[in-house]
């Protein structure tokens, strides 16, 4: 089956980081972000993908390709226009009476997809939230949605749609796009998914929804982190580090060399990162950074930056150097 995947976006929320490195190649838990979705995709039988990409796409192309050996195939979106005009942008790629799976690239899920991707109908997966107005929610009777709404301003369900979609036919949802793209329709600026789907919907499309307990946003500093502690839980470092002390669970690159320090827990060291003298917990080191005498807590530091000192919080980017006297 084939996966649509968006990754166009430009990331702002997670700046300085994505100045030089499109969100979905951030590293998390010792892989991008994206390497983990590729992972869950390939795991319930996707083999074929299609990406959206534009903001630095060529990047993630090229691990892409290096990475998986499925068929790909790569779809620019130029303008920002949003979630439905990116997917809209695949109907040539695509295939009228095939089911087709849409997740959204910086969505790490843990979910079994199998059972979803042999429904029989189109389904979407959902998470109860504490405040949806800033999510497309799903208004369902206890089995099937009977309407989405983006962003609503007030509170008409707290079952957010979360970024995996099965659709059951491609052609009714291309029907459904072409609609929206045609008429301009467009909610808080953009050519919304959810407003797609709604069509669909009116037009008697059977949709449900499946549970996704198990969500990990990755779209700002602090979610990044969150997703850090909680995709690391399991993990051991089994190197032996010369005067460390080793707080599990830790993700060390084995290409990284670590001396005189006290990592983790919850804490990612990148590919030849060099960390000496140095506490560090619930942060994500990047590649060939370097860290000295220093004490990071809820930290994210770039690949190639160079950072020494005391005691700190921070969010340094790519190439960075700070050195706190
Ligand atoms: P987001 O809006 O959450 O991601 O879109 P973003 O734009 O990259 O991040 P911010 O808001 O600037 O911080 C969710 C997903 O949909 C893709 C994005 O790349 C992201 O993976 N997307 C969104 C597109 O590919 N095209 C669009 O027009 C909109």
């Amino acid at each position: 089956m084939k996966a649509i995947i968006p990754v166009a976006g430009v990331g702002t929320r997670l700046r300085p980081h994505t100045f030089s490195h499109p969100k979905v190649l951030l590293n998390v838990a010792g892989k991008p972000i994206i390497g983990h979705i590729m992972d869950k995709l390939i795991d319930a039988g996707i083999d074929e993908a299609i990406v959206i990409v534009g903001y630095l796409g060529n990047m993630i192309e090229e691990w892409l390709v290096k990475h998986y050996n499925i068929k790909f195939t790569f779809v620019t979106q130029t303008e920002i226009l949003g979630l439905a005009h990116a997917v809209w942008m695949c109907k040539p790629y695509v295939i009228d009476d095939e089911p087709l799976f849409i997740i959204l690239g910086d969505t790490i899920f843990d979910v079994d997809l199998q059972p979803v991707l042999k429904s029989g109908h189109s389904t979407l997966g959902v998470k109860e939230v504490e405040d949806p107005r800033r999510f497309g929610v799903a208004v369902t009777d206890g089995n099937e949605i009977l309407k989405l709404v983006e962003k609503p301003d007030t509170p008409i369900s707290n079952l957010a749609i979360v970024g995996l979609y099965f659709l059951q036919q491609a052609s009714s949802l291309f029907a459904s796009l072409d609609y929206l793209i045609a008429n301009k329709i467009k909610t808080k600026g953009e050519y919304q998914l959810t407003d797609a789907l709604q069509f669909m919907i009116e037009g008697g499309e059977k949709f449900t929804t499946f549970p996704v307990n198990g969500w990990y946003d990755c779209g700002k500093p602090e979610t990044l982190l969150s997703t850090n502690e909680i995709l690391l839980k399991n993990n051991v470092s089994i190197k032996v580090y010369p005067g460390c002390i080793i707080n599990d669970p830790v993700f060390i690159a084995d290409s990284a060399i670590v001396e005189n320090a006290i990592i983790g827990p919850y804490t990612t060291i990148g590919e030849q990162a060099v960390i000496t003298n140095t506490i560090i917990r619930n942060s994500i080191i990047g590649n060939e950074a370097r860290v000295g005498n220093i004490m990071l807590d809820n930290s994210i530091v770039g690949n190639n930056a160079f950072i020494t000192g005391s005691s700190q919080e921070i969010n340094i980017g790519d190439y960075s150097e700070i050195r706190v006297r």
